[in-house]
């Protein structure tokens, strides 16, 4: 892959925040191939792939829709969409957590939060997942390429029409709302504002996506931690936590030396990439005695999982939110529930860490939620 890689969890979360590292993922966009090449155009325009001065002015412009606040707004209508998914699944026993609910839950609240309709969003999570694919690969084909390319540009066409869209104003408190103000400021490129709504699409679903599945499979191996939270509810915000770092779903984040530097003894040359891999920085024994297990009253430490420094992920507030609703809904509506059968699938991708699908059987129940629901908020 032609990078260093770093895996200790000081070096990661040092390198993460240092100034002489840069975020941008392609230096010389000439150089990427023809197929790549329209996908990379877009990427460089994205917060997460620029430095400082143009990443603090794109991200103060989108952080106010994802403030710990604002996003606390979103509970009640994350609870329904979750309640809409286990009610009918219930009855019968049987659910696959990522096709049923882990998939479909992250889609429909960043939807929600940019304004898109519900009869766009199936096109739309068409279009995310080949341009997620490319992201998380470290080697892709011409095909591979061209899809990506090709879907990103749908997005793009898709985005430039809903935002600009007269048939009345958008819906208070999404997105489009925000943006509507902010395209009224003639120096926002709007090109820019577009590249950087589709990250929050692509980035808004997938990983949450993995990040309820890969909790959910932990829990349904570790029945003791799963009991402790049916009874001590309190704790899913610090469980939250724990699961991030025990099974990341975003491994990766890469950096590229501005200049020639010494890195943990290393020397490393102006332009070389560095991989920081949260996932080995997460399990790092120095960081987390004892990692490799499971344990929510574990003391201190910050896990890396949603970065670090100041590209720290912006929909974090987000993704806690949706996987503390989700988990309290599965500890509490499916008490029994066990893994189905076969050993889960695995996506393949060197940066994204997550299942293909989660089958489980549970003992079928016609239970009104509303008692668990309203058990735990008591
Ligand atoms: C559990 C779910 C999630 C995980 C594990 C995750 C992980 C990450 C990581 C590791 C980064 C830093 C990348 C780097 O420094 O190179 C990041 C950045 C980012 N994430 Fe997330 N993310 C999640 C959910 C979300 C959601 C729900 C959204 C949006 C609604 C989102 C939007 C972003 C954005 C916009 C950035 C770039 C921030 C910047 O460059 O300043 N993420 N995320």
């Amino acid at each position: 892959m032609d990078a260093w890689v770093a895996t200790s969890y000081a070096v990661v979360s040092s390198t993460a925040s240092d100034p002489r590292f840069s975020s941008v993922r392609y230096p010389d966009i000439e150089a990427v191939s023809e197929e790549l090449r329209p996908l990379a155009r877009v990427l460089s325009r994205q917060m997460l792939y620029s430095d400082a001065p143009g990443h603090a002015r794109l991200r103060s412009l989108l952080s106010r829709a994802f403030t710990p606040r604002a996003v606390a707004t979103l509970r009640d209508r994350i609870s329904d969409a979750v309640d809409q998914i286990i009610t009918p699944a219930a009855p019968t026993g049987r659910l696959d957590i990522v096709a049923d609910l882990a998939r479909p839950l992250p889609l429909a609240v960043i939807c929600d939060l940019l304004g898109v309709p519900e009869q766009d969003r199936p096109a739309l999570s068409s279009w995310s997942d080949p341009i997620a694919a490319a992201i998380g690969s470290s080697r892709l084909d011409v095909d591979d390429s061209r899809a990506a390319s090709q879907s990103m540009q749908q997005m793009l066409a898709y985005l430039r029409e809903l935002l600009t869209r007269k048939d009345g104003p958008p819906a208070p408190h999404t997105l489009r709302a925000l943006l509507a103000t902010g395209t009224e400021n003639a120096d926002q490129d709007f090109d820019e504002l577009l590249a950087n709504c589709a990250l929050l699409l692509i980035a808004g679903h997938e990983t949450t996506t993995h990040f309820i599945g890969n909790s959910a499979l932990a829990l349904l191996r570790h029945p003791q931690a799963a009991d402790q939270l049916r009874s001590r509810a309190d704790l899913i915000p610090v469980a939250v936590e724990e699961l991030l770092r025990y099974d990341s779903p975003v491994q990766l984040m890469l950096r590229r030396a501005r200049r020639d530097l010494d890195l943990a003894g290393r020397s490393i040359t102006a332009g070389q990439a560095v991989l920081l891999v949260c996932g080995a920085a997460n399990r790092d024994p120095v960081a987390f005695p004892d990692p490799d297990r499971l344990d929510f009253q574990r003391p201190g430490g910050r896990h890396v999982a949603f970065g670090y420094g100041p590209h720290f992920c912006l929909g974090a507030a987000l993704a806690r939110l949706e996987g503390a609703v989700v988990l309290e809904a599965l500890l509490t509506r499916l008490p029994d529930w066990r893994l189905d059968g076969a050993s889960p699938r695995w996506q393949r991708s060197l940066n994204f860490r997550g299942l293909t699908s989660l089958d489980i059987t549970f003992t079928p129940s016609s239970d009104n939620h509303d008692t668990s629901t309203q058990a735990l908020a008591t």
